[in-house]
Parts: structure tokens; C-alpha cells; sequence
């Protein structure tokens, strides 16, 4: 007999009338105790709800702050992003929708063009989307992961690097413009290498062009670039300057402008099979 059997309701809800009450006979002592009535069950059930999404929230802000570099980005969202750049953010949304292939095929991206073109913003706004998925995300850039390597150990780095190998996206916002000494090069090359050997894929945005990116002037960059383009596809952002007049002004001293259509992006495209976003 389960002790469900042994109970003997003793009063009932006024509100829903289901029992509130019970008795039961316990190695032959009588236990009076309350029951849970059905309304008090539903009022249970939404506060259990309630909470574990307050719950869910909280993790995938945490997800968001250790994710995202800047506090101002967790705004940099598709929806956010639709009134300036439209086509470009059904690409951002597609990406997130097809996200469980892109995962497995490890499909990443590569966003380049001029300065000011909604690069960093793309990037940004795929890893939030993603991120309110539960999917775990890491956006850095090459002289930030260089700075927080400086002065670290070789198992340090190791174990930093791995961290950075564990999320399942990994972003890196701006390659090239990371100083090009040996430890840099050096840094920038396991990290891609790794990141791309753990199938695993990676977004990057750049200023270089394609055809730099293809035709780099030392081994090193070759070694790096050749296994960027082996697994991200490429976007090439050459719309208008989306930053305000005295940014662009000031950026683009360094800059040089960028073709969009100089390489063969249709060889990279076949690559990716059914493509990324189709
Ligand atoms: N879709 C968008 N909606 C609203 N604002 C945008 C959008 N895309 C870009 N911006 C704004 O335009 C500015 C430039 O965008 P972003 O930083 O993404 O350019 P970028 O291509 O990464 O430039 P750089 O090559 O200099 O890094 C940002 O301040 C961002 O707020
Ligand atoms: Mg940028
Ligand atoms: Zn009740």
C-alpha cells in the first residue's frame, strides 16, 4: 500500500474544492497534514515556471557580459540593426537559424570591407541572437587576446587558449591590425589553427580584402589566412559608412578603400556546399 493510498482527505478548498487537508495512519499514529488543492498546485507551478526563466535570463545575461566586450553592444541586435541595414541582418538572421548546420558543418564567416560598414555590428548582432539560444559565445580580437597573454606562463596560455577553443562560436573582430612580431603572429596562428582543428567555427571581420587575404606578403600571414578562407565564407561589406562623419574621417586616414568584387567569390562559395544561409 503507497502512502497515497493510506491518506483520507479531511477538508477541501473553499476557492476550487479539491482537498487542502488530509489524515493519514503512520505505524499506527494518526498524522494530520496539509495537501496542496489545486489552486495552490497552479500557483506552486507558476512560481516554479517564473522562476527557472528568471533563472535561464540570468545565465544568459552572464553568457552576454563575458561574451561581448562592451556593455553598449548587447544592444547591437537583428532587430536593433533592421532600420539601417535590412538585407544585411535577414543575412545575420539566416546564419542563427541555420546555426545547428553551420555548427556541424563548421560553416563560419568572414565579414570584410571598409571601415564603417557594419562589420563589428553583423558579428555582434549574430552573437546575441545566438546567445539568447543558450548557445555560448566568445567576441575578442587579436590585440585584446595578446594584451591578456602578455606576461603569461606557457601553460597559462595554453589553458587560455583552450577556453577560447571550448565556446561554440568563437568571434574575432578585426584581424590584421594586431602587431606583427613573432609572439603576435605566432599567437594569432595557434589560436585559428586550433579553433578551426576543434571543428568548431569562427566569425572574423577584417579591413584586409579578399585578394590581401589570399596574397599575403609572408608565410606566416599565408598560413594563417589560407586556413580562414578554408572555413569562412565571405561577405563583403561595401555599403555606405554607418559611423558618424568624424569617425570615418579619422579611421580612414588609415585605410585603403576596398574592391568588393575582386576576387572569385564564387570558387569560395562552391566550398560550402549548399552554402551557409540558402
Ligand atoms: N545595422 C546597423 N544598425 C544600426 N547601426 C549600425 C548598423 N551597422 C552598423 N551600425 C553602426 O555603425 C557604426 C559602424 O559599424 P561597425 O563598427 O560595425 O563597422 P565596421 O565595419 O566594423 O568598421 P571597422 O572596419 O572600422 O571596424 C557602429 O557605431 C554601429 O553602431
Ligand atoms: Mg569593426
Ligand atoms: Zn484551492
Amino acid at each position: 500500500m503507497t502512502a497515497q493510498q493510506n491518506l483520507t482527505y479531511t477538508a477541501h478548498c473553499q476557492s476550487c474544492n479539491t482537498p487542502n487537508k488530509a489524515q493519514s495512519i503512520i505505524c499506527g499514529k494518526l498524522f494530520n497534514m496539509p495537501v496542496m488543492c489545486r489552486c495552490e498546485k497552479e500557483k506552486y507551478d507558476k512560481e516554479t515556471t517564473a522562476i527557472a526563466e528568471m533563472e535561464r535570463k540570468a545565465k544568459i545575461e552572464r553568457m552576454r557580459c563575458g561574451g561581448i566586450p562592451r556593455r553598449f553592444m548587447h544592444d547591437w541586435t537583428i532587430e536593433n540593426g533592421k532600420r539601417k541595414a535590412p538585407e544585411v541582418m535577414n543575412k545575420a538572421q539566416s546564419y542563427v537559424d541555420k546555426w545547428e548546420i553551420n555548427k556541424q558543418k563548421n560553416r563560419g564567416l568572414l565579414l570584410w570591407g571598409n571601415v564603417g560598414r557594419g562589420k563589428t555590428y553583423f558579428a555582434t548582432a549574430t552573437a546575441n541572437a545566438l546567445i539568447d539560444k543558450g548557445i555560448s559565445v566568445k567576441m575578442t580580437s587579436f590585440p585584446r587576446i595578446l594584451d591578456d597573454l602578455t606576461g603569461f606562463s606557457v601553460k597559462n596560455r595554453t589553458e587560455y587558449i583552450e577556453r577560447l577553443i571550448r565556446y561554440d562560436l568563437l568571434i574575432i573582430d578585426d584581424l590584421g591590425v594586431e602587431r606583427k612580431t613573432d609572439f603576435g603572429q605566432e599567437i594569432v596562428y595557434n589560436v585559428i589553427d586550433q579553433r578551426i582543428l576543434s571543428n568548431k567555427p569562427l566569425i572574423i571581420t577584417t579591413n584586409l580584402t579578399l585578394d590581401q587575404l589570399k596574397n599575403p606578403s609572408d608565410v606566416t600571414g599565408a598560413r594563417i589566412y589560407d586556413r580562414v578562407l578554408s572555413v569562412c565564407y565571405p561577405i563583403c561589406f561595401n555599403g555606405d559608412n554607418l559611423r558618424g562623419k568624424a569617425y570615418e574621417v579619422a579611421k580612414a586616414e588609415n585605410a585603403e578603400e576596398q574592391q568588393a568584387k575582386s576576387y572569385d567569390i564564387n570558387k569560395l562559395q562552391q566550398q560550402f556546399e549548399s552554402g551557409v544561409f540558402a
